[in-house]
């Protein structure tokens, strides 16, 4: 038995926020971002455009490609770390969005790995026989929690959406190994400081930029360019496969600097990569779904292939799975 994705779906907002428009905003140069991350326009969601809203729409095109109703589902886990609000979940308020009366929901938070991490539990829920079908969704509106005053965060992030509707199959299909892990000691690399029970929301934080990302960006980019490549050696030695097997690499997008790094360790050549960042920037856990979802549409996923997908985020967080593509 094994957790198979059954149909996968994304969504993007209209309106693209190109480097250009960045060098009017901030004291920064397309050159610049191009050159150090590869990133050429992004995505974002206009007001009032909520995380839920991109999630329900990803989800619609799931379901509809999984050919499966909302009322099948048993779970549905949103990977966000810009939810609609603290609580409820956006989890339960894509639930209600979709009439899943069925499903129960949660939202998961281990930055742009929490697709990673989402797909691991539905996986691990699934294989325990209690579940049929659960959907799985990456959803960001990072842009709202940009410092668009501070140029070492704000080109690099955008607002996106993908889902996968994953069930059970008896055939080589499915999730053939799985990996994820944490390196706590890293959380001050990448953060939003206030707003939490640390730092409650005052006139002060506001006032000081609090409720922006905080990145040290050099450190992140040294735990990323070791983490991608060590991470995909494990996952495709767990399943007994080498990198020459690899049909389809879909890396996490948040610099081309790093996913060029794990391509020429893993010898990994461009054709096998996905490679959207320059389009839609980071869309944090929407970035793997997105891409599979892309990957679908253009033809580059048959059934069989072997896909390797790898992320790392703020915790920091990093979590790999290796997926034989298609489905019963
Ligand atoms: N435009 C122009 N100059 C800039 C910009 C900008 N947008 N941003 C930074 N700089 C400047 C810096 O101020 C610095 O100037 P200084 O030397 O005068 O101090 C110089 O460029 C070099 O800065 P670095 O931070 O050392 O640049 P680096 O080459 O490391 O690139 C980057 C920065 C792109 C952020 C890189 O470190 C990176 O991609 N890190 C990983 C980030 C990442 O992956 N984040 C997502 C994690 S996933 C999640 O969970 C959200």
């Amino acid at each position: 038995m094994k957790a198979q994705i059954l149909g996968v779906g994304h969504a993007l907002p209209e309106r693209r926020l190109t480097n250009q428009d960045l060098e009017r905003m901030v004291d920064t140069s397309d050159e610049w971002i191009v050159e150090r991350s590869g990133i050429r326009e992004r995505r974002i969601a206009d007001q009032p455009t909520k995380c839920s809203d991109l999630a329900y729409q990803a989800s619609v095109m799931a379901l509809e490609r999984a050919g499966l109703s909302a009322q099948q589902l048993d779970l549905i886990i949103v990977a966000t770390a810009t939810p609609d609000m603290y609580f409820p979940s956006t989890a339960c308020i894509v639930q209600d969005l979709l009439g899943a009366t069925n499903a129960a929901a949660f939202d998961l938070s281990a930055g742009c790995t929490g697709f990673v991490y989402a797909l691991d539990i539905a996986e691990k829920y699934l294989l325990a026989g209690d579940y049929q079908y659960i959907l799985v969704i990456g959803a960001e509106i990072l842009t709202r929690i940009l410092d668009y005053q501070d140029r070492n965060t704000c080109v690099l992030f955008g607002d996106g959406a993908g889902a996968a509707v994953v069930g059970k199959g008896s055939s080589d299909y499915g999730i053939l190994s799985s990996i994820i892990g944490a390196d706590g000691s890293g959380a001050k690399y990448l953060c939003l400081p206030a707003g939490g029970s640390a730092m409650p929301a005052s006139l002060e934080t506001v006032q000081n930029r609090l409720h922006y990302v905080k990145m040290n960006g050099p450190e992140v980019f040294r735990f990323a360019t070791r983490i991608t490549s060590e991470i995909s050696t494990r996952v495709l030695q767990k399943a007994g496969f080498t990198y020459n097997d690899v049909d389809l690499f879909v890396p996490h997008q948040a610099n081309l600097r790093i996913i060029k790094t794990a391509m020429k360790r893993m010898n990994i050549p461009a054709e096998k990569t996905l490679i959207n960042l320059d389009m839609y920037g980071n869309t944090s856990a929407a970035c793997i779904p997105l891409g599979l979802s892309q990957a679908h549409e253009e033809g580059r996923l048959q059934p069989g292939d072997l896909v390797l997908m790898v992320a790392f985020g703020a915790g920091l967080t990093f979590g790999g799975i290796l997926l034989r593509w298609g489905r019963d």
